[in-house]
């Protein structure tokens, strides 16, 4: 039977790639957002800074916070791709959110397992890059790899995931093949790449990958539903007949891209204790833009409920980059 052996949680976005002095480079973008979700209702930049004030936020929007910060990240990333390598998984299931990546608007699936033989990140697409705003363009460079790589997707235990999810009616989409525009195959989304890349180094471990709609309205799933679709999918794999040790990855989060360390400590401890009610009672418009993220967590919170392995916090790391408390909060965290 398989087992699950190790579980390991990051996030990805692109501060972790951002030299702290151009952490900046989104903070443009921060004052001109003109609806950033904070704790459930909408703010502008400046109504966002007038109601943080007496947090001091611009104390830990100094240069030398942001590199103590930073530095920590990078730490916590290479002790997580050691310690996978360590592991030396047969396979990975990562899951990770879909955002406008291999789904658009015509249809968002809520929960998606992808089953085809093998998935692909794409090369770096230099003519993208050259459009898009600085700050994201570093996570693209961060996300990509120089030429296409190919990685195997252990089909069966996908299919086996699936099988269990219509069992535990879950009625999920699935996808065996990359779906394609103009330019042809469009490669596995940022919540996989991220992985292949920072952590796996590049090595082709099987990974099957998970994607939830965590950021769309209409039809996000809830808390309570990944911790279940996590317990489904924990199920499966231990249900599974392939002799295989499984590593489980949640990728993404947490509090982005207004931080809210309240949010995130709440959340982390309620992982950590397994406290499923502080969990399923969190409401749903907490999780709104990057935030949402927070969701593949708790799906793999749920896979790891199946098993007696135990969530450590390697590190939880709030990088502001404004005095209004935007940023991207980042955690690190093992299942041993
Ligand atoms: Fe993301």
């Amino acid at each position: 039977m398989a087992e699950i052996v190790y579980g390991f949680g990051s996030s990805h976005g692109p501060l972790l790639s951002t030299a702290p002095e151009k952490w900046d480079l989104r903070a443009q973008a921060d004052m001109e957002n003109p609806a950033h979700p904070f704790r459930g209702e909408f703010y502008n930049y400046e109504e966002l800074k007038e109601l943080r004030k007496d947090e001091n936020l611009g104390a830990q929007n100094q240069l030398s916070v942001r590199e103590g910060r930073h530095a920590r990240n990078q730490k916590h990333m290479d002790a997580l791709a050691e310690k996978v390598a360590e592991v030396d998984p047969d396979i990975i299931v990562v899951v990770g959110d879909d955002q406008h990546e291999w789904f658009q608007d015509d249809i968002q699936p809520t929960f998606t397992v992808f089953h085809g033989d093998e998935v692909i990140n794409t090369a770096l697409d230099q003519e993208k890059v050259k459009t898009m705003q600085p700050g994201l363009a570093i996570s693209m460079r961060a996300n990509h790899p120089d030429v296409d790589h190919a990685y195997p997707v252990p089909s069966a235990l996908s299919r086996a995931i699936i099988e269990q999810a219509i069992e535990d009616e879950f009625d999920i989409a699935t996808s065996s093949e990359h779906p394609t525009n103009e330019k042809g195959l469009i490669g596995v989304g940022h919540a996989v790449g991220f992985i292949y890349r920072r952590i796996l180094h590049d090595k082709p471990v099987p990974v099957v990958p998970i994607l939830l709609n965590t950021f769309f309205p209409p039809n996000q799933p809830t808390p309570r539903r990944c911790y279940k679709f996590g317990q489904s999918i924990g199920r499966a794999i231990q249900g599974w007949n392939g002799d295989k040790k499984v590593a489980i990855c949640a990728s993404g989060g947490i509090s982005h891209f207004v931080i809210d360390e309240d949010f995130d400590n709440r959340m982390l401890k309620a992982m950590i204790e397994r406290d499923e009610d502080a969990i399923f009672n969190e409401p749903n418009a907490m999780f709104r833009s990057g935030t949402s993220e927070t969701k593949n967590w708790i799906t793999v919170a749920g896979i790891l409920s199946q098993t007696s392995l135990e969530m450590d916090l390697l590190d939880y790391v709030p990088c502001y980059r404004t005095e209004a408390g935007t940023g991207n909060a980042m955690a690190f965290a093992t299942w041993t």
